[in-house]
């Protein structure tokens, strides 16, 4: 049975909605009468009689504007299986700022009964679509499973390691959306921010200490939400700020983040700093880049024998060549053999990369057909289960003779 919360004192649209909630839509209807109405999800349901979540949640009319859009907000960013809707007459600014914080749809308080039967419809396809999205996800259904957790890491600077980890994000987001967080590791001078267009408001500073340490609901409010589904963990602003967070802090906030997301992907500094090697300490999949050119190549190379050293050995790891150019004199076979390892993931020279860092919108974002982009997807992929394999049909005559 489908279940709704409906928030309005107003008893005409609640008599409506209880009329359009019949047939398939039919379930509990659980009313919030008074015009104040907690801003926290867990606040909300906590008030009910029956405690378990509901599909929809209805901001009905006369909701002050302001908290509905907070509820919206910390819904889709705590609860993004739940489908909420707004009554409102609407106008372009309310329907813009709606769809910023994650409701639905917008219904007219005056709508006729048919366009809110059909809306009742699609939000609770949408929140049945959800659930069993996220119930396929490791890290949502059961809270014991952990993420995966993504390191991307260089001996470098300007390898590529920020174009890599944003890009790889917003590609795992499409595949698990809501389920991927991006964290800014590279502390003194991270700028994911920038490469996604994001103005937090908190970073891994506020992350790894007060109330965000003890729980993963304050933890997950100081995420900032980017477009394309994925979180995002910005580094602070102060490069002075590196100082005062330990790489047990990092280990902590990877465990916590790694227990509520599938993906957990990490930008790094370049080199072995303290805080990669915390963020390696916790990580299921190594993801090495560097530059075309022979000392980034060299590089690489110690990198690895260091980490083998170190006994850092992860369960997966994947080499990513970025930046290559042909006219650089550089064979493929002669760098496998200097790195010791083969390239997974070969991304060219591309004018397209530079302008989607300069413009703040990674290449994954967007659809431009560069080879770059290409490669990227097929990064993308070595992370994303396959299918399982359609099972041939047996054939009638092997079913009737019983045949295994
Ligand atoms: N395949 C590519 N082709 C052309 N330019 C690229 C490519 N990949 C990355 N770049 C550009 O190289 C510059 C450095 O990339 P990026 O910031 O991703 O490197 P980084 O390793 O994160 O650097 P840092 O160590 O400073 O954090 C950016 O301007 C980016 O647009
Ligand atoms: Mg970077």
């Amino acid at each position: 049975m489908s279940r709704y919360l409906l928030i309005t004192s107003d008893t005409g649209f609640a008599r409506r909605l209880d009329a359009a909630a019949t047939g398939e839509l039919a379930g509990e209807i659980h009313h919030w009468n008074d015009p104040v109405f907690p801003r926290q999800p867990e606040v909300l349901f906590a008030g009910q009689r029956n405690t378990s979540r509901p599909e929809v949640v209805i901001l009905g009319p006369g909701t002050a504007m302001e908290e509905s859009l907070s509820l919206a907000s910390a819904l889709d960013h705590s609860h993004p299986e739940v489908s909420v809707l707004l009554v409102h007459p609407g106008g372009a600014d309310i329907v813009l700022a709606a769809m910023r914080a994650g409701i639905r749809d917008v219904l007219d308080p005056g709508a006729e009964a048919t366009d809110v039967t059909a809306l009742l419809h699609r939000a609770v396809r949408s929140a049945a679509d959800r659930r069993s999205a996220f119930t396929a996800l490791p890290g949502t259904a059961d809270p014991g499973v952990k993420g995966r957790v993504i390191s991307v890491l260089s001996p470098k600077g300007g390898a590529g390691k920020t174009t890599v980890a944003t890009n790889l994000a917003v590609g795992l987001a499409a595949s698990a959306p809501h389920a991927t967080v991006l964290v800014d590791l590279d502390l003194q001078f991270g700028d994911v921010a920038n490469a996604m267009q994001i103005a937090p408001e908190q970073s891994v500073a506020e992350a790894v200490s007060g109330a965000a340490t003890q729980d993963t609901m304050v933890l997950k409010s100081y995420l900032s939400p980017h477009p394309t589904g994925v979180y995002v963990l910005c580094a602070p602003d102060s490069p002075a700020a590196e100082a005062q967070i330990t790489a047990a802090n990092i280990g902590h906030l990877l465990d916590q983040l790694a227990s509520q997301y599938s993906y957990v992907v990490i930008d790094t500094g370049a080199g072995l700093s303290d805080h990669t090697l915390a963020a390696l300490d916790k990580s299921t999949d190594y993801v090495f880049v560097a530059g075309m050119d022979v000392p980034s190549i060299r590089g690489l190379r110690r990198e690895l024998d260091v980490l083998k050293e170190l006994g850092m050995v992860p369960p997966s790891r994947h080499v990513v060549l970025n930046g290559a150019d042909p006219r650089d004199g550089l064979s493929m076979p002669d760098v496998e053999t200097t790195l010791g390892h083969k390239a997974d993931i070969v991304i060219p020279f591309s004018r397209a990369a530079r302008l989607a860092t300069n413009q703040g919108t990674p290449l994954l974002q967007g659809t431009p057909k560069d080879r770059a982009t290409k490669e990227l997807r097929r990064l993308v992929e070595r992370f994303i289960p396959a299918p399982a394999p359609k099972r041939k049909r047996l054939s009638k005559a092997r079913h009737r003779r019983g045949m295994p």
